[in-house]
């Protein structure tokens, strides 16, 4: 309703040429913004193929330069920018080696450990640039014994070993990635007894299954040579200054007490190849793996061992107090210029880095130049909005929470929302994941984008299909990018998108520009569709004069997530009433918030000029603070730096989302112990869950009690 009437009041005031109105609404600039006249493929393709000619890991000269250029850009685009450095402690390999003994006849194997380059690639004189393959924070030293084939690496993995009768104290583990983060899979191993880890790419899961399937350069699927490298810390930001900003010469933890805040493995590990893995699954006897534990087409038999095949794993690493750098590029808002919309996405690359992360950093360079040919236009956002460029996201996401630690308090009283895309563009397939006040703010915008595989049809359309019908949005919870400080530290409001999801070459040292134009986005549509969205969302977040949040939406989310829980604590004597009851408030409060955000719409139209801009503030900064209100002072049991009690990700668990972490953990440990006390926590945590809800519809009433 409020838009027609504004429409039609464009065309008399055109005519009339009111002076008041002469400039175009801004729901016209939002449709220039995602015309094709504005958008550009072959410039996204560039800064592409620019930011990824060389590896550039945190810490690099080619990442310092990757973020000299994305300045550059940014500043050439008239956008005020700056770099804010920190100083982190990050690891690099120093030395590896892995050695499997056989039994004879078989000579032992002596692993080379080198991802290969192959005839006519165009990055094989910068692939020595490459770091040799390891795991970020790994602990040093060496784990020599028997192994044994763990799966994924998962819990529910080693209830099925001890049920075969394998006992993993004392041997090697071998797992596969594929199901959970690897820094879950050493911690796990680790909670077994296993003296080290091995982590490899099935060719099941990352090479086509098998068989006859081939790999890059031919196909997108990872050679055999290809290791996907990565983090093993369990913490967000840099593990010598958790809470507080690594600025130079700031305090730090010994490693000793780092060692005590229990985030980094205390063993060694190292990730290897599909060849190297199916090498040594090969000397590993014993009882045969279930079936959804062997491998893919033409596969040796996975048996679990342990042995007789012994591995000598050794990995010394060294950490280095390295500079990091954020870039940040700020437009300021006009009417509302201390009000923060961010964009983010992170610019270091385990490798060259062409899907992750820069098929993101290429479509925040195509975003800011469509900002920038807007204001030429005539146009100023309402709000600020501001772009970052993060750095060192892969070794723990840290210079997005060093950024928002040294902000915390400009950052929690004034951000609207936060944005972030890290892997662009992957392959074909909208995906997205939001606290849930933004979800209908998705599916509009996801309406008013073409799809890039079929331009018969929107994003939603595609996107609806894909899920089956009811549209499937993803949550938060987990620790996957630079969304964890913005929603787990200091609750904000935020949304992450991506095109493809998962793609094989991860992490390896096969994510180049090669691939990404062969096989994430030949067209490099896919990467204008996530810029027009991307940039779409942050129009709306930024120019609507009610910021566009449904709460409704979240309320109903934690209705499905408490009746998810009501079989959990049935046999502990555990009441859910508080929680519903909050929950059933929330809802309340949500209806009566978006009654009044309606009648203050309805009350505008002529008399737009004369309303009251102070209630308008009002009810934005009721629906703002809502999310800051599901956080909490002390923030979860024994994990203070995780302060929102809906998201944030559960301990023994993946990157996966889960609602209520804190109870969620509780209610995993009383299974465990049964007693009384354990029990009593989980109630506990329903109780600091249920007032925290509380808080939020108290905030949206906007009343003092
Ligand atoms: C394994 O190979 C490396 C490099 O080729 C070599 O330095 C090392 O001595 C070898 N180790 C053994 C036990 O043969
Ligand atoms: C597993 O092995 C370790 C030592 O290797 C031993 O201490 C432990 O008791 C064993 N556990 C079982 C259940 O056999
Ligand atoms: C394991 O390998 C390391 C490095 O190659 C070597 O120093 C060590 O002696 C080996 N340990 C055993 C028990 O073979
Ligand atoms: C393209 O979209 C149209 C409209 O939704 C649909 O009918 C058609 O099947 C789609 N084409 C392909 C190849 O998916
Ligand atoms: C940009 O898109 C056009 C039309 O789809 C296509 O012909 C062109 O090859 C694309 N450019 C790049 C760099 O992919």
């Amino acid at each position: 309703m409020f838009k027609a009437a504004i429409s039609s009041l464009i065309i008399i005031s055109t005519s009339i040429s009111f002076l008041f109105v002469s400039l175009p609404q801004k729901s016209y600039y939002h449709s220039l913004y995602i015309s094709n006249s504005l958008s550009d493929n072959e410039s996204i393709s560039n800064h592409l193929y620019i930011l990824t000619r060389r590896p550039h890991i945190a810490g690099s000269e080619a990442n310092a330069e990757a973020a000299a250029y994305v300045l550059s850009t940014l500043t050439s685009f008239n956008i005020p920018s700056h770099i804010a450095s920190y100083h982190t402690a990050l690891t690099y390999p120093e030395s590896r080696s892995l050695l499997l003994i056989r039994p004879p006849p078989d000579p032992p194997i002596n692993f080379s450990l080198q991802q290969e380059t192959y005839e006519g690639d165009p990055y094989a004189d910068v692939a020595s640039q490459v770091q040799p393959t390891f795991h970020g924070y790994a602990k040093s030293g060496t784990a020599v014994g028997p192994v044994v084939y763990v799966n994924y690496g998962r819990v529910e993995d080693y209830l099925t070993l001890k049920e075969m009768g394998v006992n993993v104290s004392g041997n090697v583990a071998l797992a596969r990635y594929g199901k959970i983060y690897r820094g879950d899979i050493v911690e796990n191993a680790y909670a077994e007894g296993a003296t080290g880890v091995l982590i490899f790419t099935d060719r099941k899961d990352y090479g086509g299954g098998g068989g006859d399937a081939k790999w890059f350069p031919d196909e997108k699927w990872m050679p055999p040579s290809g290791v996907q490298v990565g983090s093993v810390y369990n913490g967000a930001g840099d593990p010598t200054t958790p809470g507080w900003p690594s600025t130079e010469d700031c305090e730090r933890l010994s490693d000793e007490q780092v060692v005590d805040m229990g985030d980094v493995p205390l063993i060694p590990s190292l990730p290897i190849s599909w060849a190297d893995g199916d090498a040594i699954i090969r000397s590993i006897d014993g009882k045969v793996a279930g079936d959804d534990w062997q491998g893919g087409k033409g596969a040796p038999v996975y048996r679990v061992g342990p042995g007789p095949g012994i591995v000598n794993l050794t990995y010394k690493g060294k950490q280095v107090i390295s500079r990091i750098e954020n870039v940040i590029g700020i437009i300021e808002g006009a009417e509302e210029p201390d009000r923060f919309v961010i964009l983010g996405n992170h610019r270091d690359a385990w490798t060259f880095g062409a899907a992750d992360p820069n098929s993101g950093t290429a479509c925040l360079l195509e975003v800011a130049e469509r900002l920038y040919k807007l204001q030429k236009k005539g146009w100023k956002p309402r709000r600020t909005i501001i772009l970052c460029n993060w750095d060192a996201e892969e070794y723990g996401l840290i210079g997005s929470t060093e950024w928002v630690e040294e902000n915390r308090q400009m950052l929690a009283s004034r951000v609207v929302a936060y944005l972030n895309v890290d892997v662009a563009v992957a392959g074909a397939g909208f995906e997205a994941a939001a606290t849930p006040q933004l979800d209908e703010l998705l599916v509009q915008a996801a309406k008013q984008v073409l799809d890039p595989d079929n331009s018969s049809q929107s994003i939603y359309d595609s996107w609806i299909r894909s899920t089956n019908n009811p549209l499937k949005i993803e949550r938060l919870g987990g620790g996957g990018s630079d969304y964890a400080a913005f929603v787990q530290h200091i609750g904000v409001p935020a949304a992450d998108i991506a095109f493809g999801g998962g793609y094989p070459v991860y992490h390896s040292m096969y994510d180049d520009f090669i691939w990404m134009s062969k096989f994430g986005d030949p067209m490099f549509q896919r990467h204008v569709a996530v810029a027009s969205l991307w940039g779409l969302v942050a129009l709306k977040l930024a120019d609507d004069e009610v910021l566009p949040f449904n709460y409704l939406t979240y309320a109903l989310e934690l209705q499905k997530s408490a009746e998810d829980l009501k079989g959990e604590v049935l046999n502990g004597g555990v009441t859910l009433v508080p929680l519903l009851k909050s929950i059933n408030d929330l809802e309340k409060a949500a209806i009566k918030i978006n009654d009044e955000r309606k009648a203050l719409m309805e009350s505008k139209g002529w008399t737009s000029m004369w309303k009251d801009d102070r209630k308008v503030r009002e009810l934005n900064d009721r629906l703002m603070m809502a999310e800051r209100a599901f956080t909490d002072r002390e923030g979860l049991p024994g994990r203070p730096w995780y302060k929102h009690l809906i998201y944030a990700p559960s301990k023994h668990n993946d990157y996966g989302s889960k609602s209520f972490p804190g109870v969620d953990d509780a209610i995993e440990k009383a299974k465990g112990l049964n007693t009384t006390d354990s029990w009593h926590s989980v109630q506990h945590e329903i109780w600091r869950v249920s007032r925290v809800i509380t808080q939020a519809s108290l905030c949206l009433k906007g009343e003092l009690t």
